[in-house]
């Protein structure tokens, strides 16, 4: 969609948009100033930052059509009266990282599948007032997946009716969710479109993961945790054009359709990180072999053509979104430093401090 055009849902409730995603698509929506309006619903977990959304605070008009309301999406008291307001509901709300969904399974569980499970009965109410003529019509659920439900690719692509094959607690779970979400579409007819967009990077990425994480560490002179061989195989997806593509499916999307959202640039971990110390100019002595992620996929890879059938194309190559990204670390420290500082020093020994005492350079 660009500016001007009249959007289908004009009322929307998203989840977790005080997340890297769901930030990066509000802001871009209400930057449209095409009369959307948005209550976002988000726990403010670790990974929420009410400062991913201070651009459009900073704008009355968008702010004027932003509510932001603290809060879980597996709270079914809070979720019903946010989704009776609304045309449609977009769900990035997850626990997203897979290194923790090792550490602690739990969460993810709860939010990834419980808490979709009480979005979709939300939506099952009105879906019932729009039939009993209390409302227009029943909202959309657009359910925000991944390509790690495929599990790890060798081979060729993944297309959207392939068999699902998660392996880490995160991708188990998201599949739990999407396959949920589809069930409704399926047993109660309610309209639900799903999206599985592959590894995504830009501004706002919480420094736990990869790019952002050896972006902050090689720019301190820190090691950078490099697991396994680093021979892995990403799909990296700007943020923007995930974004948008998520928007372009919650306007034109079939009910009941999954699509994937590939960023066709597929890269292994080493490549990019040696793009990114090229970009800072730092050295590769900064990369140190540490012990592998148990059960880490080798490789993700989705066929797009389905998405680009419904019409959209991404727009952001590769080299320019990473040499951007790399520059917005750069210039936004404060943002990164703030997110380093608190609980992060813990989690950070957890999941690194044996692995680096163990490490070796890598050459
Ligand atoms: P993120 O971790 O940056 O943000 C998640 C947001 O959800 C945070 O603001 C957090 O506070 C909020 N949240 C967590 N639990 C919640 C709960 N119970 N109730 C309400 N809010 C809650 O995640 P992201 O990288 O922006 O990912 C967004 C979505 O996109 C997720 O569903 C993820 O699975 C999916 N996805 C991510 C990628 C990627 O590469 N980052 C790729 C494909 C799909
Ligand atoms: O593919 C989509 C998925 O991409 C999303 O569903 C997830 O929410 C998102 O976190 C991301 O998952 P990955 O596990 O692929 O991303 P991460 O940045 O954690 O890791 C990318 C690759 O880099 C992976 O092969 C593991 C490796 N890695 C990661 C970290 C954090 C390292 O070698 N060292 C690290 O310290």
């Amino acid at each position: 969609m660009s500016e001007g055009d009249a959007p289908r849902f004009r009322r929307l409730l998203v989840t977790g948009a005080a997340g890297f995603i769901g930030s990066c698509f509000v802001r871009d929506s209400l930057a449209r100033r095409d009369g959307t309006t948005i209550v976002v619903l988000d726990k403010l977990t670790y990974a929420g930052n009410l400062a991913n959304l201070a651009a459009v605070e900073a704008d009355p008009e968008q702010a004027a059509r932003l509510r932001f309301v603290e809060g879980d999406i597996a709270d079914a008291a809070v979720v019903a009266p946010l989704v009776a307001d609304v045309d449609a509901v977009v769900n990035f709300a997850a626990e997203s990282h897979v290194d923790r969904s090792i550490l602690d399974p739990a969460a993810f569980l709860r939010t990834d599948v419980m808490g979709v499970h009480v979005l979709l009965e939300a939506c099952r109410i009105e879906q019932a007032r729009a039939a009993g003529g209390d409302r227009a019509a029943a909202p959309r659920f657009l359910q925000v997946s991944t390509d790690e439900v495929y599990g790890s690719v060798e081979h060729g692509e993944s297309r959207e009716d392939d068999r699902l094959e998660p392996r880490s607690p995160y991708s188990a779970a998201k599949a739990g969710g999407e396959l949920l979400a589809r069930s409704y579409f399926v047993t109660f007819g309610m309209d639900v479109v799903t999206t599985r967009g592959s590894n995504t990077y830009g501004p706002y990425h919480h420094p736990e993961k990869l790019i952002p994480l050896f972006i902050t560490n090689a720019i301190d002179d820190q090691p950078l945790p490099l697991y396994g061989d680093g021979l892995q195989q990403r799909d990296w997806l700007h943020v923007a054009d995930h974004a948008g593509a998520i928007g372009h499916v919650l306007e034109h999307g079939v009910a009941g359709e999954t699509y994937n959202v590939p960023g066709n640039n597929e890269r292994t971990n080493s490549e990019v990180v040696a793009a990114l110390l090229e970009r800072l100019g730092k050295p590769w002595s900064l990369v140190r072999r540490v012990e592998d992620r148990p059960g880490h996929d080798r490789r993700y890879a989705m066929d797009g053509s389905k998405l680009v059938a419904l019409g959209w194309t991404n727009r952001v190559p590769f080299g320019e979104g990473l040499a951007a990204t790399v520059d917005w670390y750069r210039t936004n420290e404060a943002w990164w430093r703030a997110i380093k500082a608190g609980d992060w020093d813990d989690y950070y020994r957890r999941q690194y401090g044996g692995r680096l005492a163990g490490s070796r350079e890598a050459g």
